[in-house]
């Protein structure tokens, strides 16, 4: 039985509680912490559980009985709370994104070497139905040779979204929706293709006047072999139509899956491929879905890890892949220039602080309120989980 504890108790936690209840016996939620103490109380009630309460996390630390440690804060704490969680004998769950920086990363990484414990970084799409039956047909080598990959991680968020003190600010959330909200798919994106070798991006802020930070870009991206990508990151699109397009010799795949086959006329002009587009469909249809999606499914493959089974749990260096491409394109779009990739760790935007000094401060930051009185997200990623 793995026990296991939460701190950071906002609108992600509830994720987090679920995925530990649906793991059954193997593990329970026995200790929770937040700064504030009647996020606790909510949540604890809620779900009905028992669990102690703290309200500094160090001190929950000191329990030698916890295992396992769910981080659910905002990212300019991920870092230092991983560390001490790390320090204290605890596994860590860290959600997303890792960290504001490629430094902070790397500590992380560093100390859960040393302490020989697991560090997985929250990426729940990768267990989410259909994302997860991408990846799988890919990997089968059924879909055809890759030729073009593009992420739509488009959002909307209203001008409140930003009134909450964390967000909107390049010092506490790191970022604006390419970190925060892209990094979902920037991840799914190196899951499926690697990491580009070049980027080239602008992004600016277009509608949300109380932040610094942006809410669009788009990059380009050129792989090692030639080939081409692109990632668009909104907050600003209506109705929210996310999703994964790649075009494969064989087919057009991705998430909606929605396969598309053409084959040539005599001249070069397409033709619809119906019997090539059902072959992808039910080659991906047949795909056994994990025993649970989303935050559920991370969690249960942490447990496997911890307990020494067969897991292909999000690591620390998968994170920190994500955050890397992330600053390819803050650098590109901030310095109007082509980045290479890897960043050295002698460059600016390795840095956090060396990082927002080249960043552009769209808005100054008016209003902000400490928490929302209905604080209820959908999580990302909800409409692709697979039925059984
Ligand atoms: N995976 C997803 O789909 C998803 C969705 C939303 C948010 N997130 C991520 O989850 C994290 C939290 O986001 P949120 O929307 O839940 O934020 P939130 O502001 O709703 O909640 C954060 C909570 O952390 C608490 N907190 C802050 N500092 C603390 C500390 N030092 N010790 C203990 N508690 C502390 C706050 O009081 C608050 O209750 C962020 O990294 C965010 O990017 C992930």
């Amino acid at each position: 039985m793995i026990n296991c504890a939460i701190i950071g108790l906002g609108a992600i936690s509830g994720a987090h509680v679920e995925g530990y209840l649906a793991q059954g016996a193997s593990c329970r939620i026995t200790a929770m912490s937040d700064v504030r103490e009647e996020n606790i109380t909510r949540i604890i009630d809620k779900y009905k559980l028992e669990a102690a309460k703290y309200t500094n996390y160090k001190d929950m630390l000191a329990d030698k009985t916890i295992n396992l440690v769910s981080i659910c804060t905002p990212p300019g704490t991920h870092k230092m709370i991983a560390i001490d969680c790390l320090r204290a004998g605890k596994h860590v769950l860290v959600e997303k994104p890792m960290a504001p920086s490629l430094a902070e990363c790397d500590e992380m990484i560093d100390e859960a070497k040393k302490a020989g414990k697991i560090l997985s970084v929250v990426s729940q799409y990768r267990y989410t139905g259909q994302y997860y039956r991408l990846k799988k047909l890919l990997d089968a080598n059924k879909a055809g040779k890759m030729l073009h990959i593009a992420v739509d991680a488009l959002f909307w968020r209203g001008q409140p979204y930003y009134y909450l003190d964390w967000r909107g600010r390049w010092e506490t959330e790191g970022g604006g929706c390419t970190l925060n909200h892209a990094v979902h798919f920037i991840d799914q994106l190196i899951w499926h293709a690697g990491m580009p070798k070049r980027v080239a991006a602008f992004m600016t802020n277009a509608a949300h006047d109380n932040s610094e930070v942006e809410d669009i870009s788009e990059a380009i991206l050129q792989y090692e072999n030639g080939m081409l990508g692109r990632i668009t990151s909104s907050l600003i699109h209506h109705g929210e139509r996310q999703g994964i397009s790649i075009q494969t010799d064989k087919g057009s795949i991705g998430v909606p899956f929605i396969p598309q086959s053409s084959k040539t006329l005599e001249n070069g002009f397409p033709q619809d491929d119906p019997e090539q587009a059902e072959l992808l469909r039910s080659e991906f249809e047949s795909i056994e879905l994990p025993p649970h999606q989303g935050h559920a499914g991370q969690i249960h493959d942490v447990i496997a890890a911890i307990e020494g089974r067969k897991s292909h749990y999000v690591t620390g260096t998968d994170g920190r892949n994500a955050l890397e491409l992330i600053q390819a394109i803050y650098k590109s779009a901030a310095t109007n220039s082509v980045v290479e990739l890897p960043l050295p760790t002698n460059d600016p935007f390795y840095h956090k602080d060396t990082m927002i000094a080249q960043m552009p401060v769209y808005h100054e930051k008016k209003v902000s309120v400490e928490a929302f009185k209905n604080n209820t997200i959908k999580v990302g990623g909800s409409e692709f989980v697979e039925k059984k």
